[in-house]
C-alpha cells in the first residue's frame, strides 16, 4: 500500500469513527451497517496489493483496532495437516495446532464457522491467553479448499453474534477475492 492510500485509509476512518466503534451504536441494524463500512474501508485500505501476507496483516490490524472487546485478532494458516500461525495483533500464541484440536481445528475442519459464547465450556479449547473469554473462528475456504482460518477472541463472555459472524465472514471473503493465495 502506497502512502497516499494509507493516509486515505486514515482519512475514511476519521470522518467514519462512530461508525467505527461498534460499541457506540446499540441495535443489530447499524452494527450491520458498521460492519459494511468496515468493509469498504478494508477494500480501500488493501488496494491494488495482491500479496495475500501483506493483505492478512493488515487485515489483522483493523479488526484489531476497529473492533471492541477484542483482544486477539489474527490469522493461522494451513501447512501440511496443521494450523500454523500467521499475521496476528494481541499477545503472542501458539504456533502450532493440529487437526480437528480447538476451536480453530474444529472450525477448519468442518469449514464452517465457529462462535463460542464461553470458551472454557468448548472441549478441547487451546487457551493462549487466559484473558479470553470466548471466540469466533471463520475458515478461509477457495475453491473447496481451506487455507487456513480467521480468530478473534474476547474478554467478555458472548462477545460474538450472528451479526459478527456475517461482517467477519464477508472480511474473508474480501481477502481472498483481493489476494493470490501464494504463501
Ligand atoms: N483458542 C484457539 C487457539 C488460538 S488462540 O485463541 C489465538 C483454539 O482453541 O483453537
Amino acid at each position: 500500500m502506497d502512502y497516499a492510500r494509507f493516509s486515505y485509509f486514515l482519512r475514511r476512518r476519521f470522518e467514519n469513527d462512530h461508525e467505527f466503534n461498534l460499541n457506540t451504536i446499540g441495535g443489530n441494524l447499524s452494527k450491520e451497517i458498521s460492519y459494511q463500512t468496515l468493509a469498504k474501508s478494508i477494500r480501500a485500505l488493501l488496494g491494488d496489493e495482491r500479496d495475500f501476507l501483506a493483505n492478512a496483516a493488515n487485515v489483522a490490524a483493523v479488526l484489531y483496532q476497529e473492533l471492541p472487546e477484542v483482544n486477539w485478532a489474527g490469522f493461522y494458516l494451513l501447512k501440511g495437516q496443521d494450523l500454523v500461525l500467521g499475521p496476528f495483533q494481541g499477545m503472542p500464541a501458539c504456533t502450532r495446532i493440529g487437526p480437528g484440536r480447538g476451536v480453530c481445528g474444529a472450525a477448519a475442519q468442518k469449514q464452517e464457522t465457529l462462535v463460542v459464547e464461553n470458551v472454557k465450556e468448548f472441549p478441547g479449547h487451546i487457551a493462549c491467553d487466559s484473558v479470553s473469554k470466548s471466540e469466533i473462528v471463520i475458515p478461509m475456504v477457495r475453491s473447496g479448499r481451506l487455507i487456513g482460518i480467521l480468530d478473534l477472541d474476547s474478554p467478555i463472555v458472548a462477545r460474538f453474534d450472528d451479526d459478527d459472524r456475517a461482517g467477519l465472514e464477508e472480511v474473508v471473503r474480501l481477502l481472498l477475492e483481493t489476494s493470490d493465495d501464494d504463501n
